[in-house]
């Protein structure tokens, strides 16, 4: 969508895989969708170095509202839902008359968006195209369109995802062009993810990429991500099958999204968390991660803020990468050109017996302006110049990946970034 915004992939946090629909207040205050775990969550943006690399948006998703609109047929937040806002205290002695008990979103998605903003962040919101969003609450149907694009500008929400839970295809069609020029005529730039795709299927004829180019910054084609290396592997399999279908899709303001990085969470090991960063970053994809970041631990943070990584996911030119190369020994190549002739590859291992010793030559993988310049981004080193002709050995991890940046050596004498 050519609205000025998001010309680089967005990078934030968003609530869903990791927070779900868990709006039980009372007895898990901390971890329950309040505006104080999107509070929590601005501030360690904010303050643990994020921010600096990219990762701006705090983004909500299901389970804000009120199952009700209000008198004026607006959404608004659940007034009901109660939480402790202090630290909870640590000593069972300590009297619970030291608690105070305020509302899910006391001081309403506006107070958020100001806290938001004034921490250099920016405010998402979740609504559903349909009768209900994919957690019961209410959605927005055909007729609602204009009045839901008009409370988000009020509130200063910076991004919108527009779920497709309950609806069919026809008010899709319809819906998701709607909703993108009712956000326009708001005046207020805000960025407009589909799942219109993730609801259809995802492929032609029902889907039309062309055209979700033009109204929408990004937008999810497949299923839901889930806490597993299973889940991250559906994944990459359905958007390397359809590779030439997807890859054209993506450019500077529209973008592919196969969903957030689990990164930090339960499930993943720290090879298969690598796998997840680089991989998304071969597919210039949305950097949301939806993880605890009051509690993530050092390796996590290493990953998600390798800086060599996010500087290919967020190249300008923002062409999507691909899978080059699928060995029958469960080894893949993949690459993604880069602004200045540069380039990222990735060797990925789906074996699960012991690193692997994977032989082969940069000329084998389409390269041959004759020397280039490699830094392994996970090792964070560069590696001796390289010749297109020279066989070399990588050694790949089981679930793991070899990422490199690439670049000539009549670019730059330092390669990164090039
Ligand atoms: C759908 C979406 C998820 C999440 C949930 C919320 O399943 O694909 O990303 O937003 O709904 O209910």
């Amino acid at each position: 969508l050519d609205n000025g915004l998001m010309r680089i992939p967005p990078m934030g946090w968003l609530a869903w895989e990791r927070f779900r629909c868990n709006t039980d207040c009372e007895n898990d205050p901390k971890n329950c969708i309040s505006e104080a775990l999107f509070r929590d969550m601005a501030d360690r943006l904010a303050e643990d170095g994020w921010r600096e690399l990219g990762y701006v948006y705090v983004n909500i998703d299901d389970c804000w509202a009120s199952k009700n609109r209000d008198a004026q047929g607006r959404l608004q937040p659940d007034p009901k839902r109660h939480y402790f806002d202090n630290d909870m205290p640590t000593s069972s002695s300590v009297s619970l008359t030291c608690l105070v008990v305020v509302k899910g979103f006391p001081s309403g998605i506006a107070k958020l968006a100001r806290y938001v903003h004034d921490r250099g962040l920016k405010l998402g919101i979740y609504g559903d195209l349909g009768t209900y969003t994919c957690g019961g609450y209410p959605g927005t149907t055909l007729d609602k369109i204009e009045t839901d694009a008009q409370t988000f500008a009020e509130w200063e929400v910076d991004m919108l995802k527009l779920d497709g839970c309950y609806s069919n295809s026809t008010d899709q069609e319809q819906g998701y062009p709607l909703m993108s020029r009712a956000l326009n005529a708001t005046g207020r730039p805000i960025g407009y993810s589909c799942s219109w795709p993730a609801y259809q299927g995802g492929l032609p004829p029902k889907i039309n990429y062309t055209l979700l180019g033009e109204i929408c910054n990004l937008w999810r084609n497949y299923g839901d991500i889930e806490d597993s290396w299973d889940s991250i592997l559906s994944i990459v399999d359905w958007f390397t099958e359809n590779q030439e279908i997807l890859q054209p899709a993506a450019g500077p303001g529209r973008w592919n999204d196969p969903d957030m990085l689990v990164i930090g969470n339960f499930g993943l090991s720290m090879d298969q968390s690598r796998s997840q960063m680089a991989l998304w970053a071969i597919m210039a994809a949305p950097l949301f991660m939806s993880n605890d970041l009051r509690t993530l631990n050092s390796g996590a943070r290493a990953i998600l803020q390798n800086k060599a990584v996010i500087a290919i996911n967020q190249d300008p030119l923002g062409i999507q990468g691909k899978r080059l190369i699928k060995e029958n020994n469960d080894i893949e190549v993949f690459w993604r050109p880069l602004s200045n002739k540069a380039s990222a590859l990735v060797f990925f291992s789906r074996r699960t017996d012991m690193p692997f010793r994977y032989l082969t030559s940069l000329k084998a993988l389409n390269y041959t302006a004759g020397s280039y310049m490699v830094y392994d981004v996970f090792m964070e080193k560069p590696m001796p110049t390289l010749k297109d002709t020279t066989q070399f050995v990588v050694s790949i991890n089981p679930s793991g990946v070899v990422m490199w940046f690439v670049c000539g050596v009549l670019c730059s004498t330092s390669c990164l970034p090039c």
